[in-house]
């Protein structure tokens, strides 16, 4: 039985830790080879080690989405170990601290927008000519329900999230006749480490946020995630697609 994904190679950004992790570990489980690229070296290692242990095909990559040189040389690096680059999920991304917009630090927006932004731009920037090239490819970017949705304290954040969804079409307008899909995932909030950092209250409201009545799971993500970059989803392009319980419904 042939998998999903066998002879395609990845590369996932921000792959040593939760989502991106997920994302990585549901790729390889179905026969894609992956490059977990991350700025947290020992995560890194220790992500790709699990994958290969399980029997996927896995690189670590220590790489920084903030630094385009860094990006250039992570898609260099899987064209250069695999081949080829298939498929991407552009999903490095960090939280930034919760401040009304009117007193947000200026050094966390700009490291908010120079990771969640800049980050998925330079990411794209390198890869969509290659997989131009190869006529064929399909990409995830990682937004938010924050993409469509504002949230108080959080002004770097949903900026960027927003950016992603319109960069995310066009982009897809630009590459949709060279083989080429992009789309988003906006997920609800999701247990991981990023969300752990929030006290137990904050948490609690989260939670109620969600009409399913609990946060999503890293796992909920990757799935459909996997299905935006398989061919089951040959006609989906240009959009952004929400795994939220419900939590943009209202
Ligand atoms: N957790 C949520 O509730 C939630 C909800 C919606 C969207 N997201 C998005 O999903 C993505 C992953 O989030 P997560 O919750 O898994 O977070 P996480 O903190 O568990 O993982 C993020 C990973 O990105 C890496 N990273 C951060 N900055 C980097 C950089 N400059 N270069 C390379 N790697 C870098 C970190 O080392 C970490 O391994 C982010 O884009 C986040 O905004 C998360």
């Amino acid at each position: 039985m042939s998998l999903e994904f066998e002879g395609k190679a990845a590369l996932v950004t921000g792959a040593a830790s939760g989502i991106g992790l997920a994302v990585a570990r549901r790729l390889a489980h179905s026969g894609a080879a992956v490059v977990v690229a991350d700025y947290d070296a020992d995560g890194a290692q220790l992500a790709a080690g699990e994958l290969e242990t399980a029997g996927g095909r896995a690189e670590p990559l220590v790489m920084d989405v903030t630094d385009p040189d860094s990006v250039r040389q992570a898609v260099r690096f899987t064209t250069d170990t695999y081949g080829s680059l298939d498929l991407a999920v552009n999903n490095a991304g960090v939280g930034g601290p919760s401040l009304p917009t009117g007193e947000y630090d200026i050094a966390a927006w700009d490291r908010v927008i120079a990771t969640n932004l800049s980050g998925v731009f330079y990411c794209l920037r390198h890869e969509l000519p290659v997989m131009a090239q190869a006529g064929s490819g399909a990409i995830v970017n990682m937004s938010s329900i924050l993409g469509t949705n504002g949230f108080a304290g959080a002004p770097a954040y949903v900026a960027a999230k927003h950016a992603i969804v319109g960069l995310t079409k066009t982009a897809a307008l630009e590459y949709a006749d060279k083989g080429v899909r992009v789309n988003a995932v906006g997920p609800g909030f999701i247990d991981t480490p990023l969300l752990r950092e929030t006290d137990n209250p904050m948490r609690d409201r989260l939670i109620s946020l969600h009409p399913q009545g609990r946060l999503g799971t890293s796992e909920e993500v990757a799935e459909l995630t996997a299905f935006l970059l398989s061919d089951r989803a040959s006609f989906v392009q240009g959009s952004y697609h929400l795994v939220d319980g419900a939590y943009s419904a209202r």
